[in-house]
């Protein structure tokens, strides 16, 4: 039945990574939408991706949500590996602590032998305030590593689920309807042809580092999250995609 799956899987894997000139694609069977389980598969799958290609000296940044939360879960542990740094991709979104990208960090970490730096921000700064925030030497030091982030490991969201999740007032979710937004990851809100239309007051990676991280890899299932993965490929080329079943058939026939 498995071995069905897999060769089902395969081809589907195929025309997506062409569709959005992916820079791999690996499908796990089944629906996270349907199976709450499935996300466990999704983070072993992240796991040993990372594990493959993860080398010396890099830095890994992680974003949260409870797909990446099954990242560290899933990750062995590993000793051969030097001078690895884990950081969060942005800090301060308003999710609750155990799915924090800070959180997901610290645990990352720790199975990778890794050192961390943890970037603790309070959630809806004004923008004001976020500039001297960002303007604090220890803060300015840890921005500069994540900054710098060889490897992204990334969640995708509906932009409405999201924006409900981290607590917005139904009139900020409308804004960012309004905006065209379909999508969110690490703090931006994509619309459907891949536009950012909203950023968060967040800090940490920009739109600018994406282009700079060796490889950008996006965890995301479940039917549901189709549109929002399809924008999120349509914004940033190639990125390596690990899905699930659900998400890609409906990924296919959105397009
Ligand atoms: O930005 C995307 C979200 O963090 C994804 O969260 O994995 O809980 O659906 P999720």
């Amino acid at each position: 039945h498995f071995i069905y799956h897999l060769r089902g899987l395969n081809p589907i894997a195929q025309s997506i990574r062409q569709l959005f000139n992916c820079g791999y694609v690996s499908i796990v069977p089944g629906d996270s939408d349907e199976d709450e389980t499935i996300k466990m598969q999704l983070g072993k799958e992240a796991a040993q991706y990372l594990k493959k290609t993860i080398n010396n000296g890099d830095i890994v940044a992680v974003t949260g949500g409870t797909t990446m939360a099954q990242i560290p879960r899933a990750m062995e542990n590993i000793s051969s590996l030097k001078d690895i740094t884990v950081v969060p991709g942005r800090g301060g979104l308003g999710e609750k602590v155990e799915i924090e990208s800070n959180t997901i960090a610290a645990e990352l970490a720790k199975k990778l032998k890794a050192q961390y730096k943890l970037l603790y921000i309070p959630d809806n700064l004004s923008p004001e305030t976020m500039e001297s925030v960002i303007n604090e030497p220890g803060i300015r030091e840890i921005l500069k590593t994540v900054r710098s982030a060889d490897i992204l490991l990334h969640g995708i969201g509906g932009a409405e689920e999201i924006g409900q999740r981290r607590g917005l007032s139904e009139k900020e979710i409308a804004e960012i309807s309004k905006k065209g937004a379909v999508a969110e990851a690490f703090g931006f809100y994509f619309n459907k042809d891949g536009k950012v239309v909203h950023t968060t007051t967040s800090v940490g990676l920009t739109i600018a580092d994406l282009k700079n991280i060796r490889i950008v890899i996006a965890i995301a299932g479940g039917a549901n999250k189709a549109p929002a993965i399809q924008a999120f490929l349509r914004y940033h080329s190639p990125t390596v995609l690990i899905t699930d079943e659900g998400a890609a058939r409906k990924l296919l026939e959105l397009e």
